[in-house]
């Protein structure tokens, strides 16, 4: 029987048909799926997933089940559900604990549900369902054989629960996969982040001055796109490394400080916390727009924006105006959550594919290999590069094979000069 709470049930023909939108552009995942039907490796495993709830999301989910897992969700962040799509989850018995606009004692509530699933495997986007399990639900630890994380985040709380020796199953760094990371922190994160701010604010971007706090991954594809629609794109930083490449891919480098006075608009994508201050909001012109693309709300500092305005107000959906003392006005999307999912629907499917494929064959990983260290594992080698031989080959492109004598060219020291 299954348990659920969603926003509302009857919104699932309206998730059904998203679902199928999604499914049509999710190749890799489709072939994944077909084969799961007929192997069942995954047969009777319960999975519990803490990840956004969106229509890639309910593909992948419909791939484990596919495999025989029996599916208790949540959402990993409080503004990005899709409540179409929970209730077309629901509908189909899958146990989903989600709807949009979650304060944070439910949001908890929510993963609390997934854990008294007695999960198997974890499945996990920030690594909250992970933590929760290890802090206050302990008594779930027995059942559980293994994890996977899907964001740079969960992966980086991750390795600093391993360091201190107290991370008591083995988890596998999705996001490390390159046929992760490259595409999705990348590509994915740069088209939907402009998008979530194209959506909340429908503002020109040709002209505008655009600051892209942080050029890793996820920066590096927001300032391309940026720059892309004619924005000048200017980066902040902390890497001497990462602010060079940024220099050399021919971006404005400079502190937070001296942007701030200059920027029009500003997206953190740095995993870090209070990148944006009140001292730099002080600094901004009036009209500037905030928003970020990291996993959690601590990037710009709400506490300082708040101590530093007298009102604040709703303009639209995911556009808040705060106005400061001097009458300055300052204008915040999707409450600092990250843009792209509480504004926009997150990633295209098309990346989502990618990132998914690597969860669903992770998953199957873990079930074929009970008894792994409780350590965070990199995806193993064959699979990142099935899902991209996967992915090359639903695009119809073909690459070329090394020669004999190119292979022990490659692994020979003999021939050097001729
Ligand atoms: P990354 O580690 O590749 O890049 C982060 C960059 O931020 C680094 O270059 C670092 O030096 C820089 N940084 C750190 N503190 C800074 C500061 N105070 N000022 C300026 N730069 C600073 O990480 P990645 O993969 O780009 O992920 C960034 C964040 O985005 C993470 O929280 C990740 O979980 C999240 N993420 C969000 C997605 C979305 O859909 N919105 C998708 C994928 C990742």
């Amino acid at each position: 029987m299954s348990d659920f709470k969603v926003k509302d049930l009857g919104l699932a023909d309206k998730g059904e048909l998203l679902i199928e939108w999604a499914s049509r552009h999710m190749p890799v995942l489709n072939q994944i799926s077909k084969r799961f039907k007929s192997e069942k490796p995954l047969r009777g495993l319960r999975i519990g997933a803490c990840l956004h709830v969106t229509k890639e999301t309910a593909v992948l989910v419909r791939t484990l089940v596919d495999g025989g897992a029996e599916v208790a969700l949540c959402g990993s962040n409080p503004l990005s559900t899709q409540d179409e799509i929970a209730a077309a989850l629901a509908n189909r018995g899958v146990n989903v604990y989600a709807w949009r606009g979650e304060t944070t004692e439910e949001y908890y509530w929510c993963i609390n549900r997934v854990i008294d699933y007695k999960p198997v495997i974890t499945l996990d986007d920030g690594a909250d369902l992970v933590s929760t399990i290890h802090s206050s639900r302990k008594d779930a630890l027995k059942n559980v054989i293994g994890g996977t994380e899907e964001t740079t985040t969960g992966v980086m709380r991750l390795k600093a629960m391993a360091r201190k020796g107290v991370l008591k199953y083995p988890i596998i760094a999705v996001n490390d996969a390159y046929t992760k990371y490259l595409f999705d922190n990348r590509y994915g994160t740069g088209q939907s982040t402009i998008d979530g701010i194209l959506r909340a604010t429908n503002i020109l971007l040709a002209g505008k001055r655009f600051v892209v706090c942080g050029y890793g991954w996820c920066g590096r594809g927001l300032a391309l796109r940026a720059k892309g629609m004619g924005a000048n794109v200017i980066v902040t930083e902390v890497n001497p490394l990462r602010a060079l490449e940024a220099v050399m891919d021919g971006f404005q480098v400079m502190p937070i400080m001296e942007a701030a006075s200059i920027g029009d608009i500003f997206v953190t994508t740095t995993g870090n916390i209070n990148v944006i201050r009140g001292e730099h909001i002080l600094k901004m012109k009036d009209g500037a727009i905030l928003a970020n693309s990291g996993h959690f709300n601590v990037e710009i500092s709400l506490p300082d924006l708040k101590k530093i305005s007298v009102s604040k107000k709703t303009i639209r959906a995911n556009l808040e105006e705060y106005k400061l003392k001097d009458g300055r006005r300052i204008y915040l999307l999707a409450e600092g959550r990250l843009v792209n999912l509480a504004s926009a629907e997150g990633h295209p499917s098309e990346v989502m594919d990618m990132s998914f494929s690597n969860q669903a064959l992770c998953v199957e990983y873990l079930a074929k290999n009970p008894g792994m260290e409780p350590k965070v594992y990199n995806v193993p080698k064959e699979i990142d590069e099935m899902v991209a031989r996967l992915k090359l080959k639903s695009m119809n492109i073909k690459i070329d094979e090394m020669t004999e004598e190119q292979k022990k060219y490659l692994s020979s020291w003999e021939s050097g000069t001729i």
